[in-house]
């Protein structure tokens, strides 16, 4: 079958591969009618966030159609349309059942203190293959694989299977409920369901930050304030807009390939910064392979978290969703400290919340296929991965179909 295949860092390849068999009783084998890219997929290939195993499959974002069911699968059956989800879990530890998916103690086997199980990562994560592919294995199956009706297309279940269940949980994180002021760093596809779900359980206000116009405008589109870090100090514009005060909540869904400003004022400010900054990247992506300005690891790693703290309420609440490597220890946490402010951070607990999500698309509350912008052939997935990794305008959110009957 054909596969993206992770070859070494700024080096990926559409390759042909074996399918997936059955290897533990509670696997499916699952036919990938859509996949999606995600801005994850980036860090991997950036080499921000380390560990990719060259071999293995990419992509954790998967919808298809049940082929195959081990003996210990009893709530599916094959020619069950499903989304997978991202984060994987046993479904029968301590964590599991108490809805901590992300810190599930049995699904990886390299260990319950490894990494958070999830397809198509980096090793510690466990040795799964992702899902940019025809086939993909997915295990503990009852637990991962969720039904979806006829009436929920794939362009609508993608955003579940990771980046609408992420952005819900940074606004579960960020302790957002009625009537509080939120930030979202970050308009990248996470940014734009941390903003819808911010609304979703009760804020009053969101304020969304970006420097690209483009996806401002959607974020906007959900209602959001918005502000663009290339022309405005979005720490003074957001002291501004809240009468000094700051925002209750903040999520960031930027992670570590975080960009400092390029123009306006703020430019000034990153300047002098940018030894720290400097010194911050050498450390975090020891190794990168930049070429022709692709596969380039953001130039200021603690920027968004710094900001999001920054502009922050005393006593205010920073969820993190953007993904940072385990190693990373550039944080801005005197300010922390000196305002009392609560910090969250985490993997999102995914088959926690795609059902609940999922009766909200199906019910028509949602259109989660707003966000998608793109839906490509698995054939041009290289193509695809390269505009989306410069985040070219209107490049949001790219779907990749499998050419399979
Ligand atoms: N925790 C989880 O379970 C989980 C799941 C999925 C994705 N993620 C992470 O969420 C993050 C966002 O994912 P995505 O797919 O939306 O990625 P993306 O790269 O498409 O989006 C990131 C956005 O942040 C913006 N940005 C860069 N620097 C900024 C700054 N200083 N301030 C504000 N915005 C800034 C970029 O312009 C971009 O629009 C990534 O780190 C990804 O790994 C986490
Ligand atoms: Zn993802
Ligand atoms: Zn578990």
């Amino acid at each position: 079958m054909k596969a993206v295949v992770f070859h070494g860092l700024g080096d990926i390849g559409l390759d042909e591969v074996a399918e997936p068999v059955i290897e533990e009783p509670a696997d499916a084998i699952v036919r990938i009618t859509t996949a999606a890219i995600c801005g994850t997929d980036l860090h991997f290939i950036r080499g921000t966030v380390p560990g990719m195993k060259p071999g293995k499959i990419l992509g954790h974002e998967g919808v298809g159609v049940v082929e195959e069911v081990g003996s210990q699968v009893h709530n599916l059956a094959p020619g069950d349309r499903v989304v997978i989800s991202a984060v994987l879990g046993c479904g029968s530890c301590s964590f599991c059942r108490e809805g901590h998916f992300a810190q599930c103690d049995n699904i990886n086997p390299y260990g319950p203190r490894s990494g958070t199980g999830s397809p198509g990562s980096p090793e510690q994560q466990g040795p799964f293959n992702g899902l940019q592919a025809e086939y993909a294995r997915v295990p503990s199956a009852h637990t991962n694989l969720f039904r979806l009706p006829d009436s929920v297309s794939d362009a609508q279940a993608i955003p579940l299977a990771d980046i609408y269940p992420t952005g819900y949980f940074g606004a579960v994180i960020a302790d957002v409920s009625d009537g509080k002021v939120a930030t979202v760093w970050g308009c990248g596809p996470v940014g734009q369901f941390a903003i819808r779900s911010a609304f979703e359980r009760g804020a009053a206000r969101v304020i969304a930050v970006d420097g690209h116009a483009d996806r401002l405008e959607y974020a906007q589109a959900a209602g959001a304030e918005v502000i663009n870090f290339n022309e405005v100090d979005p720490v003074d514009a957001i002291m501004d807009l809240t009468l000094g005060i700051g925002a209750d909540c903040a999520i960031d869904a930027v992670g570590v390939d975080s960009e400092s400003a390029k123009s306006g004022p703020a430019a000034k400010q990153a300047r002098g910064q940018d030894k720290m900054h400097r010194d911050e990247v050498r450390e975090i992506a020891r190794k990168s392979n930049e070429q022709d300005g692709h596969w380039k690891p953001g130039d200021a790693p603690s920027q968004a978290q710094s900001w999001a703290i920054e502009s922050l309420a005393k006593m205010g609440t920073l969820g993190i969703v953007g993904v940072y490597p385990m190693a990373d220890r550039f944080f801005p946490i005197g300010t922390v400290l000196g305002r009392n402010l609560t910090v969250k951070a985490g993997n999102g607990n995914h088959p926690r919340y795609i059902p609940k999500l999922l009766s909200m698309v199906e019910s028509g509350v949602v259109n989660p296929e707003e966000v998608l912008t793109q839906q490509e052939p698995l054939d041009d997935a290289l193509a695809a991965y390269r505009e989306f990794d410069l985040r070219s305008p209107g490049w949001l959110k790219v779907a990749l179909e499998p050419a399979t009957t």
